[in-house]
């Protein structure tokens, strides 16, 4: 059976090079390196908490969606962004990079020229009109296909020129993002440092916005989302065609000043000079095709191994469960009759450290340690499917939420539909490999310094 997806034909390469990407067991010598920043402005970390942890409750309270989608988008502090260049001339916009979902989305205004200040700011949206590029796909286009339609949605037979594709996308806290689903140059640097110009990248040219997740301060100046997900409209899975079908990624610790580049690298990595790579295989859940899953194993607390039922881990017949490695979300959130296990065992970890006379609200466990020398915060340690163990520090997964107070920045997943995520926070300082072609993720604490 024919197994191209519609897409794959419409990507062109105008120009390419060969760069830094090169590794020496493969042909392919050239790849993409975007630079990932990260903010967290205006929010206190229990603000943003409370954001995320109202993302997750949202979904809980809903059907499972036809098109179950996260975005990172709903929680207001750290996210990370990569900017894109759309349009001829190249526009410049920042998008959150969000491994959770697949839609590439921009707001979009309809201005033309002459369009006023009251009606436009400028810088805050993709301005089709100044674009001698841009085009909207008709909705009988085969792309159109594989985006799900705002209802009543009907696409004119007799019109095959003036009927766009209507795109309406869903987050799990019911934001929603609609607009015409559309073609659109884009401007790349690949590592070398030069320009690659991309035909044809398929993204949601967004006219309404509504929803917490994407509206308001919460989205932080973004101008929309790029979705790195495994369906075949996600940024990786489009540009994976022409680079290689698989994506890196290195966040750095934002707590350090000045914050260090990372970047986002579409296609070949840097694996071959990396060491200590440990893998586990991605797993697939047909009712959610848009996640990574990976498959915990075990969790430890300091070295011991928790005695938590494995099935807490797995996902059921009804798609439900499982864990999911995003980008989008920054805590991390952990199945109910687990998390109740990985806190009472940090509980114990922790009580010669002071607690707090009134804990910060939203998190369990806090503690202060003023006054402590050196304190020793315990180290969690999740075994994966594959026999290989993540364990990352301790400032992964604690976070300072008043001077000297550190809280551990779990949460608990507490529906039954509700499945466990590991957030952008554990991520931190572990170079990461999404390859979608041998369907596994690789992880390294030793490859971030690398240029
Ligand atoms: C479809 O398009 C034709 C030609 O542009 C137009 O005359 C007709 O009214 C349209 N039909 C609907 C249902 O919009
Ligand atoms: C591309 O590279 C140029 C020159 O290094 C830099 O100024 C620009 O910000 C980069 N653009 C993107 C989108 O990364
Ligand atoms: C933490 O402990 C110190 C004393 O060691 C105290 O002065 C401070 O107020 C405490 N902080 C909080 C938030 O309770």
């Amino acid at each position: 059976m024919a197994s191209l997806s519609p897409l794959s034909l419409l990507l062109l390469l105008i120009f390419a090079f060969a760069d830094q990407c090169t590794s020496q067991n493969t042909t392919t010598t050239e790849c993409l390196k975007l630079p990932l920043l990260h903010r967290s402005p205006f929010l206190s970390p229990a603000e943003a908490l409370s954001r995320d942890y109202h993302r997750l409750s949202a979904f809980h309270n809903r059907a499972v969606p036809k098109y179950p989608v996260v975005s990172g988008a709903s929680s207001g502090s750290g996210q990370y962004f990569v900017s894109l260049r759309l349009g001829t001339p190249p526009q410049n916009l920042l998008l959150i990079a969000d491994t959770g979902s697949d839609l590439i989305w921009v707001k979009c205004s309809a201005c033309n020229t002459k369009c006023s200040a009251a009606t436009h700011v400028p810088g805050s949206a993709f301005l089709a009109r100044h674009s001698s590029t841009f085009s909207p796909h008709h909705c009988f286009d085969s792309p159109c296909r594989l985006v799900p339609h705002p209802p009543r949605s009907r696409c004119n037979h007799t019109s095959r020129l003036h009927t766009p594709c209507r795109y309406q996308y869903s987050y799990s806290d019911g934001s929603v993002t609609s607009g015409f689903f559309s073609k659109e140059t884009t401007t790349l640097n690949t590592s070398a440092g030069r320009e690659a110009r991309l035909k044809s990248l398929a993204f949601g040219c967004g006219f309404r916005v509504s929803g917490p997740s994407v509206s308001g301060a919460s989205f932080n100046g973004a101008h929309g989302v790029m979705g790195l997900g495994r369906g075949p409209i996600s940024f990786s899975s489009q540009l994976g065609r022409r680079f290689g079908n698989k994506f890196s990624y290195c966040l750095m610790d934002y707590t350090i000043s000045p914050p260090p580049t990372s970047f986002l690298t579409i296609g070949h990595n840097v694996f071959p000079r990396v060491s200590r790579i440990r893998f586990t295989p991605l797993q697939t859940n047909p009712l959610s095709p848009s996640f990574y899953y990976i498959g915990i194993q075990s969790v430890s607390v300091n070295g011991a191994k928790l005695p938590i039922n494995p099935s807490v881990w797995s996902v059921d017949e009804r798609g439900n469960g499982g864990t999911v490695i995003d980008s989008g979300t920054t805590l991390t959130f952990l199945a109910e009759p687990a998390y109740r296990q990985v806190l009472a065992a940090f509980k114990r970890q922790v009580r010669r450290l002071p607690s707090l006379p009134e804990p910060t609200p939203g998190f369990d466990l806090c503690v202060n340690v003023s006054g402590v020398s050196r304190p020793s915060l315990p180290r969690l340690s999740f075994r994966l499917v594959g026999n290989s163990v993540f364990s990352p520090p301790p400032r992964n997964h604690f976070i300072e939420t008043a001077d000297q107070v550190m809280c551990l920045a779990i949460q608990p997943v507490n529906s039954e539909i509700g499945f466990s995520v590991i957030g952008n926070l554990m991520q931190q300082g572990f170079l990461l490999e999404f390859d979608r072609e041998r369907s596994r993720l690789g992880f390294s604490r030793h490859g971030c310094a690398l240029p």
